[in-house]
């Protein structure tokens, strides 16, 4: 059940534990966190799962598919860190994960 923390542009913490194999989307939508749509239910093609890595886990967490980099170009704020959170498997060796939300969800 890895543990994952999402923290809006406000500061507000939401964390969650979810079933090893979940999405880091599904893991927001299934337990009302605000900020995350995922309407187009995990297929890459809405960016409404937007979020941020926090950098003491971008190693672990890896980099973008070519897809999801492509989707990601039509996102608002795009950093660095920016992932689509319907592309990131929630595993054991991502317990205790953290993601920051951008300002445009909420
Ligand atoms: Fe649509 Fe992630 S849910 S891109």
């Amino acid at each position: 059940m890895p543990k994952v923390t999402f923290i809006t542009h406000h500061g507000q913490t939401h964390e969650v534990s979810v079933p090893t194999g979940t999405t880091l989307m599904l893991a927001a939508v299934d337990n009302g966190v605000p900020g995350i749509d995922g309407d187009c239910g995990g297929q890459c093609a809405c960016a409404t799962c937007h979020v941020f890595v926090d950098p003491a886990w971008a190693e672990r967490v890896g980099g973008r598919s070519e897809r999801e980099d492509d989707m990601l170009n039509f996102a608002a704020e795009l950093r660095d860190s920016s992932r689509l959170a319907c592309q990131i498997t929630l595993t054991d060796a991502l317990d205790g994960l953290v993601v920051h939300m951008p300002e445009g969800q909420h």
